[in-house]
């Protein structure tokens, strides 16, 4: 028998969730359904580190599940699940931050631009990344399918899973980093990355109206129809190559070099493309969204196919550091 590869990955509920998210880690998650077993859940304990209104919490969670099924995820075959409905996670974060040096943290971006940006740094903030290393290593995770901005996270979590084999012999799976190179940074409408936190996002979902508009909308320089222009440094066409396959998207390259094809002509183009991988989906979102019962039944589910992994690597934890069981 050969043993199953498994990824998983987290994300926020914070806000709605947008196309960088899609592009930066949903659409490539969904599809490694296909060749690994897959652990995906809503990253709510990391959500209240800046996150102060409770009802909205609850809300973004259904968001998201809602988001997950209406894309393709099988919930029959893999596990998706919140993360506060395995409070052992906590658990191992206490575990993991024991054998985790201050200097490491001390180099965390999250709370970093936090602090540049002159926000609250919280000590959850702080041990942000203790919190997502145990997400990680409390699964046996091999992959983790996430957005260029995770990889120091990755990094981390490798470090304190060879710090924790080092000193307690052997238990925990060390993980690697999934990233789409193509997919690495989508940026906003404002040209820098597409983030809930900087006000540019284009909702996943929107509705088509209100895509295009968005789409419409994205920030250009001014070269004319006839100007040449460079695909590579193009934030519009950074966005219509993930929606387009090779063929169109050389085609459209070479008349963008040659001249002659203006912004708004592009924008249409990728506007459509978008559309017409996202419309029966948007539909299946509406549906699902409107029904939180069948929601919380997802989540109830996967919670309990969680529990069971995390309980067995927790045992296994706990023995190695020594803690009665
Ligand atoms: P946000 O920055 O909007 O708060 P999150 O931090 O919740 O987004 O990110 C969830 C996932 O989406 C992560 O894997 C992250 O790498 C990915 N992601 C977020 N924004 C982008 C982007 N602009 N481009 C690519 N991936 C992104
Ligand atoms: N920190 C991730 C983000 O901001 C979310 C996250 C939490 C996560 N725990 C994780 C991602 C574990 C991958 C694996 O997007």
């Amino acid at each position: 028998m050969t043993a199953t590869l498994r990824s998983l990955s987290g994300i926020k509920p914070t806000g709605t969730p947008h196309l960088g998210n899609y592009l930066g880690m949903i659409r490539p998650a969904i599809k490694l359904q296909e060749i690994h077993e897959t652990f995906y859940f809503i990253a709510d304990y990391h959500a209240l580190t800046t996150l102060r209104e409770a009802p909205l919490l609850q809300e973004y969670t259904y968001d998201l599940t809602a988001t997950f099924a209406a894309l393709g995820m099988d919930f029959n075959h893999h596990t998706f699940y919140r993360q506060s409905d395995v409070p052992e996670v906590t658990e191992l974060t206490w575990i993991l931050s024991c054998v985790t040096g201050k200097g490491l943290l001390d180099r965390a971006h999250a709370f970093k631009d936090a602090s540049t940006k002159g926000q609250e740094v919280n000590m959850g903030l702080y041990n942000y990344p203790v919190l997502m290393a145990a997400d990680i290593l409390l699964y046996d995770t091999n992959f983790v399918p996430v957005g260029k901005d995770q990889q120091q996270h990755l990094e981390m979590t490798r470090d304190m899973a060879i710090r924790f084999n080092n000193t307690f012999g052997d238990a925990l799976v060390v993980p690697e980093a999934l990233i789409e190179d193509k997919m690495a940074t989508i940026p906003g409408l404002d040209g820098q990355k597409m983030s809930k936190s900087y006000n540019n996002i284009i909702p996943l979902f929107a509705p088509e109206k209100t895509l295009r508009k968005a789409v419409m909308k994205m920030q250009t320089d001014s070269k004319t129809v006839e100007e040449p222009k460079d695909p590579d440094t193009c934030g519009v066409f950074a966005l219509f190559r993930c929606f387009a396959n090779e063929g169109e998207q050389a085609a459209l390259a070479e008349r963008y070099r040659i001249g002659g094809m203006g912004y708004g002509e592009l924008k249409q183009l990728c506007f459509e493309h978008m559309n017409a991988e996202l419309a029966a989906a948007r539909e299946r979102y509406d549906t699902l969204r409107a029904n939180p019962e069948q929601l919380e039944g997802i989540l109830e589910a996967g919670r309990d196919k969680a529990k069971r992994v995390a309980r067995e690597v927790l045992a296994r934890v706990r023995n190695r550091v020594g803690l009665y069981q």
